[in-house]
Protein backbone atom coordinates (compact mmCIF):
# COMPACT_ATOMS: atom_id res chain seq x y z
CA UNK A 1 0.00 0.00 0.00
CA UNK A 2 0.96 3.27 -0.92
CA UNK A 3 1.83 5.98 1.95
CA UNK A 4 0.73 9.57 1.84
CA UNK A 5 1.16 12.01 4.06
CA UNK A 6 0.14 16.00 4.08
CA UNK A 7 2.42 17.62 5.95
CA UNK A 8 1.99 21.23 7.40
CA UNK A 9 4.70 23.63 8.55
CA UNK A 10 4.07 26.82 10.56
CA UNK A 11 6.55 27.38 13.63
CA UNK A 12 7.68 30.89 12.58
CA UNK A 13 7.28 33.49 9.49
CA UNK A 14 6.56 30.87 7.25
CA UNK A 15 3.62 28.72 6.31
CA UNK A 16 4.00 26.08 4.27
CA UNK A 17 2.42 22.66 3.17
CA UNK A 18 3.61 19.54 1.66
CA UNK A 19 2.60 16.10 0.66
CA UNK A 20 5.15 13.00 0.69
CA UNK A 21 3.88 9.71 -1.11
CA UNK A 22 6.52 6.77 -0.22
CA UNK A 23 8.95 8.84 0.42
CA UNK A 24 9.21 11.09 -2.29
CA UNK A 25 8.51 14.32 -2.11
CA UNK A 26 5.33 15.49 -4.70
CA UNK A 27 5.12 19.18 -3.15
CA UNK A 28 6.20 21.56 -0.97
CA UNK A 29 4.25 25.12 -1.30
CA UNK A 30 5.77 27.84 1.09
CA UNK A 31 4.05 30.81 1.70
CA UNK A 32 6.25 33.97 3.26
CA UNK A 33 5.23 36.48 5.86
CA UNK A 34 6.65 40.06 4.52
CA UNK A 35 4.41 41.90 7.11
CA UNK A 36 7.25 41.79 9.47
CA UNK A 37 10.05 43.71 7.30
CA UNK A 38 9.29 47.28 8.88
CA UNK A 39 9.25 45.94 12.18
CA UNK A 40 12.77 44.62 12.28
CA UNK A 41 12.33 41.12 13.35
CA UNK A 42 9.23 38.67 13.38
CA UNK A 43 6.22 39.93 15.40
CA UNK A 44 4.76 37.02 17.09
CA UNK A 45 1.09 38.30 16.94
CA UNK A 46 1.18 39.21 13.20
CA UNK A 47 2.54 35.79 12.42
CA UNK A 48 -0.27 33.59 13.78
CA UNK A 49 -2.49 36.02 11.87
CA UNK A 50 -0.33 35.43 8.77
CA UNK A 51 -0.77 31.99 9.11
CA UNK A 52 -4.69 31.91 9.37
CA UNK A 53 -4.80 33.67 6.59
CA UNK A 54 -2.47 31.84 4.44
CA UNK A 55 -2.97 28.07 5.95
CA UNK A 56 -6.20 26.82 3.83
CA UNK A 57 -4.34 28.50 0.33
CA UNK A 58 -0.70 26.86 1.22
CA UNK A 59 -2.41 23.48 1.77
CA UNK A 60 -4.80 24.00 -1.06
CA UNK A 61 -1.88 24.81 -3.57
CA UNK A 62 0.08 22.32 -2.07
CA UNK A 63 -2.42 19.79 -2.99
CA UNK A 64 -2.31 20.76 -6.61
CA UNK A 65 0.56 21.09 -7.57
CA UNK A 66 0.62 16.97 -5.82
CA UNK A 67 -1.71 16.00 -7.73
CA UNK A 68 -0.11 17.42 -10.83
CA UNK A 69 3.27 15.71 -9.96
CA UNK A 70 1.24 12.39 -9.63
CA UNK A 71 -0.04 12.58 -12.97
CA UNK A 72 -3.71 14.44 -12.54
CA UNK A 73 -4.95 18.21 -13.24
CA UNK A 74 -4.06 20.74 -10.90
CA UNK A 75 -7.18 21.65 -10.01
CA UNK A 76 -9.51 21.25 -7.25
CA UNK A 77 -11.30 18.18 -7.69
CA UNK A 78 -8.16 16.44 -8.52
CA UNK A 79 -6.36 18.15 -5.03
CA UNK A 80 -10.07 16.44 -3.41
CA UNK A 81 -9.55 13.12 -4.71
CA UNK A 82 -5.66 13.50 -3.67
CA UNK A 83 -6.85 14.67 -0.16
CA UNK A 84 -9.04 11.50 0.34
CA UNK A 85 -6.04 9.29 -0.30
CA UNK A 86 -4.04 11.11 2.61
CA UNK A 87 -3.07 8.49 4.98
CA UNK A 88 -1.32 10.77 7.92
CA UNK A 89 -1.55 14.36 8.58
CA UNK A 90 1.81 16.15 10.11
CA UNK A 91 2.54 18.63 11.95
CA UNK A 92 5.19 21.10 13.79
CA UNK A 93 5.07 20.43 17.24
CA UNK A 94 7.75 22.68 18.81
CA UNK A 95 10.10 24.49 18.98
CA UNK A 96 8.81 27.94 17.45
CA UNK A 97 6.68 30.40 18.15
CA UNK A 98 3.72 29.45 20.40
CA UNK A 99 0.45 31.20 17.94
CA UNK A 100 2.48 30.29 15.26
CA UNK A 101 2.26 26.85 15.94
CA UNK A 102 -1.04 26.43 16.77
CA UNK A 103 -2.41 27.81 13.81
CA UNK A 104 -1.16 24.88 12.21
CA UNK A 105 -1.28 22.32 15.00
CA UNK A 106 -5.22 22.88 15.67
CA UNK A 107 -5.51 22.90 11.53
CA UNK A 108 -3.86 19.76 11.30
CA UNK A 109 -5.66 18.13 14.07
CA UNK A 110 -8.96 18.71 12.75
CA UNK A 111 -7.70 17.89 9.16
CA UNK A 112 -6.56 14.16 10.52
CA UNK A 113 -9.98 14.22 12.54
CA UNK A 114 -12.52 14.86 9.67
CA UNK A 115 -10.15 12.43 7.25
CA UNK A 116 -10.20 9.73 9.82
CA UNK A 117 -6.63 9.75 9.67
CA UNK A 118 -3.65 9.41 12.24
CA UNK A 119 -1.75 12.63 13.46
CA UNK A 120 1.60 12.86 13.68
CA UNK A 121 3.51 15.29 15.51
CA UNK A 122 6.98 16.23 14.14
CA UNK A 123 9.86 17.90 15.67
CA UNK A 124 11.02 21.21 14.00
CA UNK A 125 14.90 21.15 14.17
CA UNK A 126 14.84 17.02 13.72
CA UNK A 127 12.97 17.76 10.72
CA UNK A 128 15.99 20.19 9.21
CA UNK A 129 18.44 17.79 10.07
CA UNK A 130 16.20 15.35 7.82
CA UNK A 131 16.07 17.02 4.27
CA UNK A 132 18.76 15.80 3.58
CA UNK A 133 17.33 12.56 3.27
CA UNK A 134 14.89 14.53 0.59
CA UNK A 135 16.80 14.28 -2.46
CA UNK A 136 20.04 12.11 -3.69
CA UNK A 137 22.84 11.79 -2.93
CA UNK A 138 21.67 10.94 0.74
CA UNK A 139 24.24 10.79 3.59
CA UNK A 140 24.67 6.90 4.89
CA UNK A 141 24.20 6.70 8.63
CA UNK A 142 25.59 7.50 10.93
CA UNK A 143 26.54 10.70 9.23
CA UNK A 144 26.99 14.32 11.16
CA UNK A 145 24.68 17.33 10.71
CA UNK A 146 25.50 21.02 11.71
CA UNK A 147 22.19 22.58 11.48
CA UNK A 148 21.81 26.17 11.78
CA UNK A 149 18.58 28.85 12.00
CA UNK A 150 17.61 31.50 13.38
CA UNK A 151 16.80 30.11 16.57
CA UNK A 152 19.61 27.18 16.75
CA UNK A 153 23.13 26.05 16.20
CA UNK A 154 23.65 22.31 16.82
CA UNK A 155 26.02 19.64 15.78
CA UNK A 156 24.01 16.58 15.77
CA UNK A 157 25.09 12.77 15.86
CA UNK A 158 22.48 11.11 13.41
CA UNK A 159 22.65 7.43 13.86
CA UNK A 160 19.34 6.23 11.96
CA UNK A 161 16.72 8.39 10.85
CA UNK A 162 14.94 8.80 14.52
CA UNK A 163 17.68 8.15 16.41
CA UNK A 164 19.15 12.17 16.48
CA UNK A 165 21.24 12.67 19.31
CA UNK A 166 22.66 16.71 19.96
CA UNK A 167 26.56 16.50 20.53
CA UNK A 168 27.13 20.12 20.68
CA UNK A 169 25.10 23.67 20.79
CA UNK A 170 25.45 26.99 20.92
CA UNK A 171 25.47 28.61 24.45
CA UNK A 172 24.06 32.34 23.55
CA UNK A 173 23.15 33.70 20.20
CA UNK A 174 22.56 30.86 17.12
CA UNK A 175 24.22 31.45 13.84
CA UNK A 176 20.76 33.16 12.27
CA UNK A 177 21.04 35.26 15.29
CA UNK A 178 24.54 36.55 14.89
CA UNK A 179 23.97 37.14 11.00
CA UNK A 180 21.00 39.10 11.64
CA UNK A 181 22.02 41.45 14.30
CA UNK A 182 24.85 42.05 13.11
CA UNK A 183 22.64 43.24 9.85
CA UNK A 184 20.89 45.16 12.18
CA UNK A 185 23.92 47.07 13.87
CA UNK A 186 24.68 47.82 9.40
CA UNK A 187 21.37 49.22 9.47
CA UNK A 188 20.34 46.70 7.15
CA UNK A 189 16.07 45.38 7.12
CA UNK A 190 14.89 42.16 8.60
CA UNK A 191 16.18 39.17 8.41
CA UNK A 192 19.33 40.23 7.46
CA UNK A 193 21.41 37.38 6.96
CA UNK A 194 20.66 37.12 2.89
CA UNK A 195 21.69 40.63 2.54
CA UNK A 196 25.33 39.59 4.70
CA UNK A 197 25.25 37.03 2.04
CA UNK A 198 24.47 39.65 -1.14
CA UNK A 199 26.99 42.38 -0.50
CA UNK A 200 29.84 39.82 1.31
CA UNK A 201 29.98 38.26 -2.43
CA UNK A 202 31.76 41.86 -3.76
CA UNK A 203 33.73 42.16 -0.32
CA UNK A 204 37.33 41.12 1.06
CA UNK A 205 36.94 38.55 3.53
CA UNK A 206 39.91 39.50 5.23
CA UNK A 207 40.00 43.14 5.23
CA UNK A 208 38.52 43.36 9.12
CA UNK A 209 39.13 40.40 11.73
CA UNK A 210 36.89 39.67 14.46
CA UNK A 211 37.86 37.45 17.43
CA UNK A 212 37.09 33.91 17.53
CA UNK A 213 36.01 32.78 20.95
CA UNK A 214 37.70 29.75 22.34
CA UNK A 215 35.09 27.45 23.60
CA UNK A 216 35.97 24.24 24.37
CA UNK A 217 34.47 20.98 23.04
CA UNK A 218 31.54 21.06 20.47
CA UNK A 219 29.68 23.76 22.06
CA UNK A 220 29.15 27.21 19.99
CA UNK A 221 29.39 31.29 21.06
CA UNK A 222 28.34 34.15 19.01
CA UNK A 223 27.52 36.65 21.74
CA UNK A 224 31.52 38.04 21.76
CA UNK A 225 31.57 38.24 18.25
CA UNK A 226 27.93 40.76 18.07
CA UNK A 227 29.61 42.87 20.85
CA UNK A 228 33.33 43.45 18.86
CA UNK A 229 31.37 43.74 15.93
CA UNK A 230 29.39 47.21 18.14
CA UNK A 231 32.81 48.54 19.20
CA UNK A 232 33.90 48.02 15.82
CA UNK A 233 31.02 49.85 14.20
CA UNK A 234 30.84 52.70 16.87
CA UNK A 235 34.46 53.15 16.81
CA UNK A 236 34.68 53.61 13.01
CA UNK A 237 31.28 55.68 12.51
CA UNK A 238 32.60 57.94 14.80
CA UNK A 239 36.04 58.41 12.74
CA UNK A 240 34.26 58.55 9.55
CA UNK A 241 30.36 58.89 9.76
CA UNK A 242 30.25 57.44 6.43
CA UNK A 243 32.00 54.17 7.61
CA UNK A 244 29.84 51.77 7.02
CA UNK A 245 28.24 52.81 3.42
CA UNK A 246 31.89 53.40 2.21
CA UNK A 247 33.06 49.86 3.64
CA UNK A 248 29.80 47.46 3.20
CA UNK A 249 31.02 44.83 1.48
CA UNK A 250 34.48 43.91 2.90
CA UNK A 251 32.28 44.31 6.56
CA UNK A 252 29.95 42.29 5.69
CA UNK A 253 31.91 39.82 3.71
CA UNK A 254 34.50 40.04 6.97
CA UNK A 255 31.48 39.20 9.62
CA UNK A 256 30.33 36.23 7.27
CA UNK A 257 33.71 34.36 7.05
CA UNK A 258 34.15 35.05 10.90
CA UNK A 259 30.64 33.21 11.25
CA UNK A 260 31.24 30.43 8.99
CA UNK A 261 34.70 29.92 10.60
CA UNK A 262 33.26 29.85 14.13
CA UNK A 263 30.81 27.04 12.72
CA UNK A 264 33.23 25.02 10.53
CA UNK A 265 36.07 24.55 13.38
CA UNK A 266 33.83 23.11 15.09
CA UNK A 267 32.59 20.34 12.42
CA UNK A 268 36.13 19.25 12.14
CA UNK A 269 36.27 19.58 15.82
CA UNK A 270 33.41 17.07 15.83
CA UNK A 271 34.51 15.04 12.51
CA UNK A 272 37.90 14.14 14.96
CA UNK A 273 36.00 13.06 17.64
CA UNK A 274 33.64 11.05 16.41
CA UNK A 275 35.66 9.65 13.52
CA UNK A 276 32.32 10.08 10.65
CA UNK A 277 32.96 11.13 7.88
CA UNK A 278 29.79 11.91 6.20
CA UNK A 279 28.85 15.54 7.08
CA UNK A 280 25.64 17.69 6.26
CA UNK A 281 24.62 20.61 6.99
CA UNK A 282 20.64 22.19 7.43
CA UNK A 283 18.31 24.81 8.50
CA UNK A 284 18.47 28.88 7.00
CA UNK A 285 21.91 29.92 7.22
CA UNK A 286 22.77 26.63 5.39
CA UNK A 287 21.38 28.96 2.63
CA UNK A 288 24.58 30.76 2.84
CA UNK A 289 27.12 30.80 -0.10
CA UNK A 290 30.05 31.77 1.86
CA UNK A 291 28.79 28.68 4.42
CA UNK A 292 28.28 26.18 1.40
CA UNK A 293 31.65 26.95 -0.63
CA UNK A 294 33.79 26.72 2.43
CA UNK A 295 32.36 23.44 3.81
CA UNK A 296 32.44 21.60 0.47
CA UNK A 297 36.13 23.63 0.46
CA UNK A 298 36.85 21.44 3.56
CA UNK A 299 34.79 18.75 3.00
CA UNK A 300 37.20 18.07 0.07
CA UNK A 301 40.36 18.80 2.22
CA UNK A 302 39.58 15.94 4.48
CA UNK A 303 38.11 13.92 2.38
CA UNK A 304 34.13 13.90 4.22
CA UNK A 305 31.17 13.26 1.74
CA UNK A 306 29.16 16.12 1.80
CA UNK A 307 25.82 16.93 1.83
CA UNK A 308 23.52 20.23 1.46
CA UNK A 309 19.90 20.14 0.82
CA UNK A 310 18.73 21.96 -1.93
CA UNK A 311 18.18 26.16 -1.10
CA UNK A 312 14.07 25.65 -0.79
CA UNK A 313 14.57 22.56 2.11
CA UNK A 314 17.21 24.30 3.69
CA UNK A 315 14.75 27.43 4.99
CA UNK A 316 11.46 26.79 6.72
CA UNK A 317 9.57 24.37 4.70
CA UNK A 318 6.74 21.68 5.39
CA UNK A 319 8.66 19.21 2.68
CA UNK A 320 11.30 18.54 5.50
CA UNK A 321 7.97 17.71 7.87
CA UNK A 322 6.71 15.57 5.71
CA UNK A 323 10.01 13.76 5.62
CA UNK A 324 10.46 12.82 9.21
CA UNK A 325 6.55 12.53 9.48
CA UNK A 326 7.52 9.37 6.72
CA UNK A 327 9.99 7.76 9.29
CA UNK A 328 7.89 8.24 11.90
CA UNK A 329 4.89 6.84 10.05
CA UNK A 330 6.84 3.70 8.96
CA UNK A 331 7.79 3.70 13.04
CA UNK A 332 3.92 3.99 13.96
CA UNK A 333 4.90 6.86 15.87
CA UNK A 334 1.41 8.77 15.55
CA UNK A 335 0.43 11.40 18.42
CA UNK A 336 -3.23 11.73 19.74
CA UNK A 337 -5.61 14.87 19.57
CA UNK A 338 -4.47 16.10 22.74
CA UNK A 339 -0.80 16.67 21.63
CA UNK A 340 -0.18 20.39 22.15
CA UNK A 341 2.43 22.49 20.59
CA UNK A 342 5.09 23.93 22.95
CA UNK A 343 7.90 26.68 22.28
CA UNK A 344 10.48 24.50 22.70
CA UNK A 345 11.23 21.36 23.30
CA UNK A 346 14.33 18.75 24.07
CA UNK A 347 15.16 16.13 21.79
O1 LIG B 1 15.62 27.75 9.51
P1 LIG B 1 15.10 29.11 9.30
O2 LIG B 1 14.42 29.43 8.00
O3 LIG B 1 14.09 29.51 10.44
C1 LIG B 1 14.30 29.12 11.76
O4 LIG B 1 13.90 27.97 12.11
O5 LIG B 1 14.92 29.94 12.48
O6 LIG B 1 16.33 30.12 9.51
C2 LIG B 1 16.17 31.51 9.43
C3 LIG B 1 17.55 32.16 9.59
C4 LIG B 1 17.49 33.69 9.70
O7 LIG B 1 18.31 34.09 10.78
C5 LIG B 1 18.06 34.15 8.36
O8 LIG B 1 18.71 35.40 8.42
C6 LIG B 1 19.05 33.04 8.07
O9 LIG B 1 18.37 31.86 8.46
N1 LIG B 1 19.40 32.97 6.66
C7 LIG B 1 20.62 33.30 6.18
C8 LIG B 1 20.57 33.16 4.77
N2 LIG B 1 19.31 32.75 4.43
C9 LIG B 1 18.60 32.64 5.60
N3 LIG B 1 21.74 33.68 6.84
C10 LIG B 1 22.82 33.93 6.10
N4 LIG B 1 22.85 33.83 4.73
C11 LIG B 1 21.75 33.44 4.05
N5 LIG B 1 21.80 33.34 2.71
ZN1 LIG C 1 13.81 26.37 11.00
Amino acid sequence: MSITILAIESSCDETSAAIIRDGAILSNFIANQTVHEQYGGVVPELASRAHMQHIVPVIQAALQKAAQAAGEPANEAAAHTLLQSVNAIAFTQAPGLIGSLLVGAQFAKSLALALNVPLIAVHHMQAHVLANLIEDPKPEFPFLCLTVSGGHTQIVLCESPLSLKVIGETMDDAAGEAFDKSAKLLGLPYPGGPLIDKYARSGNPNRFKFPEPQIPGLNFSFSGLKTAILYFLQENTAANPRFIEENLADICASIQHRIVSILLNKVKAAALTTGIDQICIAGGVSANSGLRNAFTEMGEKYKWKTFIPAFQYCTDNAAMIAMTAHYKYLEGDFADLSASPTARAEW
